[in-house]
C-alpha cells in the first residue's frame, strides 16, 4: 500500500534485516522499525508494535529465518528449535504464526536460504490472498452500503491489503459510495487509531463509535453488513477475534445484519476442532487501566482513566460461534462457516 509516496508493507525483509511499521506510534507518528535478531522480532509481536494475525504470521516467519542465518546457530546445535518455541510464545491466539513458524522451520533444514525462500513466500501469498479476499468481498457489497467492522483488518494487520478491510478498499475503488462505522475497539484503540488511518489515508467516508454503540446503529437500520477479521478458525467455524466481536455478531443476528468474516486458509486451524480448542490471550491489566494518546503540545503520553486502587481484567479475543457468521471470505471464494466446506478448503 502507498503512504506518502513510497509503497509499503506492514513487514518486510531485507537481507538479514526485518523492517516493520511500528504501529504503537501510530496514527501519531509514522516511524519503520529494523530487527536484526529472532528475539527483537519476539519483542515487536509481544509488544504489539506489530500486530494483526496475518502480521504477527509473517513476522513471526521472518524471525524463524533469521534463526536459521544467526551465527550462533552453530551445527549440531538446537538453536532453531529454542528460536522456534520463543516466537510460538509471543502471542497464543492467531493462527498464522504458527503456520509461520511450521513452515520456515522445516524449510530451515534444508538450507539458510530456503528458510528465507518460505519466509517470504508466507508474505507474498499473504499480499496475493488479501488481493482474493477483497475481489470475493467486494461482491457483497452493494451501492451506498453502511458497514461495521471491528478492531483493524486491515494492510497494518495482514500484507498487503488487509482481510476486513480489502473488500471495503476495493468497493470505495469502485465508486460504491460506501460509508464505514469503526469500532473504536477498546482497550488498545485499533479501530479509533489504526482502522481511522487507514481509512483516511484512503479516503474513505467513515466515523469511529464507541464500543458500546453500534447496537444502536443496528437496531435502527443503519448498518446493512459487518465484515471483521480472525485470528483462529475452527473446523466447525467457530471464530476467535479480537475481544468484542462476539458481541457484534450476537447483536447482527438478532437485527438481521449480514455478518462475515474474512480471512485466509492459513487463518484456519486444522487442530482446532471448535472454540474450545482456542486459547484466549489476557493482557497486562494496564492497558485497560491506562490510555495513550496525544496531549495538547503533540507529544504521545499515558494517562490513568480508572479508578486508583481497582484491578481490571484483559481478555484480548473472544469466541464467535458459528451460528452467528453468515459467511467467511476466502481467498478461494466465500464459505459457509461449517464442517463440510471448511473440510473441503483445507484439504486443497
Ligand atoms: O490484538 P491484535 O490487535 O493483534 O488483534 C487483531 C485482531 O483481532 C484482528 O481482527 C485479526 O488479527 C484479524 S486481522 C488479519
Amino acid at each position: 500500500v502507498e503512504y506518502n509516496g513510497t509503497n509499503y508493507r506492514t513487514v518486510w525483509m531485507e537481507g538479514s534485516s526485518v523492517h516493520y511499521i511500528e504501529q504503537n506510534l501510530l496514527p501519531f507518528e509514522f516511524r519503520v522499525k529494523t530487527a536484526q535478531t529472532y528475539e527483537q522480532c519476539c519483542v515487536a509481536i509481544k509488544e504489539m508494535e506489530i500486530r494483526g494475525a496475518g502480521a504477527i504470521g509473517a513476522m513471526g516467519g521472518f524471525a524463524m529465518a533469521l534463526a536459521f542465518s544467526d551465527p550462533r546457530n552453530l551445527p549440531g546445535s538446537d538453536f532453531t528449535l529454542k528460536a522456534r518455541a520463543t516466537i510460538d510464545l509471543t502471542r497464543p491466539t492467531a493462527r498464522n504464526l504458527f503456520y509461520a513458524t511450521e513452515k520456515v522451520f522445516s524449510a530451515g533444514h534444508i538450507s539458510t536460504e530456503t528458510a528465507n525462500l518460505a519466509a517470504q513466500a508466507i508474505a507474498d501469498k499473504d499480499a496475493q490472498d488479501s488481493l482474493a479476499i477483497g475481489t470475493y468481498g467486494n461482491d457483497l457489497i452493494k451501492e451506498g452500503f453502511r458497514i461495521l467492522t471491528h478492531c483493524n483488518a486491515g494492510w497494518l494487520a495482514f500484507v498487503d491489503f488487509g482481510t476486513a478491510l480489502s473488500p471495503i478498499y476495493k468497493a470505495h475503488e469502485e465508486g460504491k459510495n460506501i460509508f464505514v462505522f469503526s469500532d473504536e475497539t477498546r482497550p488498545r484503540g485499533q479501530g479509533a487509531r489504526l482502522t481511522a488511518w487507514e481509512l483516511h489515508q484512503a479516503g474513505i467516508p467513515h466515523a469511529i463509535i464507541p464500543d458500546n454503540a453500534a447496537a444502536h446503529y443496528m437496531a435502527s437500520g443503519k448498518i446493512d453488513m459487518v465484515i471483521v477479521g480472525a485470528d483462529r478458525i475452527a473446523r466447525n467455524g467457530d471464530v476467535a477475534n479480537k475481544i468484542g466481536t462476539l458481541e457484534k455478531a450476537i447483536v447482527a443476528k438478532e437485527f438481521g445484519v449480514p455478518f462475515y468474516v474474512a480471512a485466509p486458509i492459513s487463518t484456519f486451524d486444522p487442530h482446532s476442532a471448535s472454540l474450545h480448542d482456542f486459547i484466549i490471550e489476557e493482557r497486562n491489566e494496564n492497558e485497560v487501566l491506562y490510555q495513550e494518546g496525544i496531549d495538547t503540545s503533540g507529544k504521545i503520553t499515558t494517562i490513568r482513566v480508572a479508578s486508583p486502587g481497582s484491578h481490571a481484567l484483559n481478555p484480548a479475543f473472544d469466541a464467535t460461534p458459528a451460528k452467528y457468521i453468515t459467511g467467511i471470505i476466502t481467498e478461494v471464494g466465500i464459505i459457509k462457516p461449517d464442517p463440510d466446506s471448511i473440510g473441503r478448503i483445507l484439504l486443497d
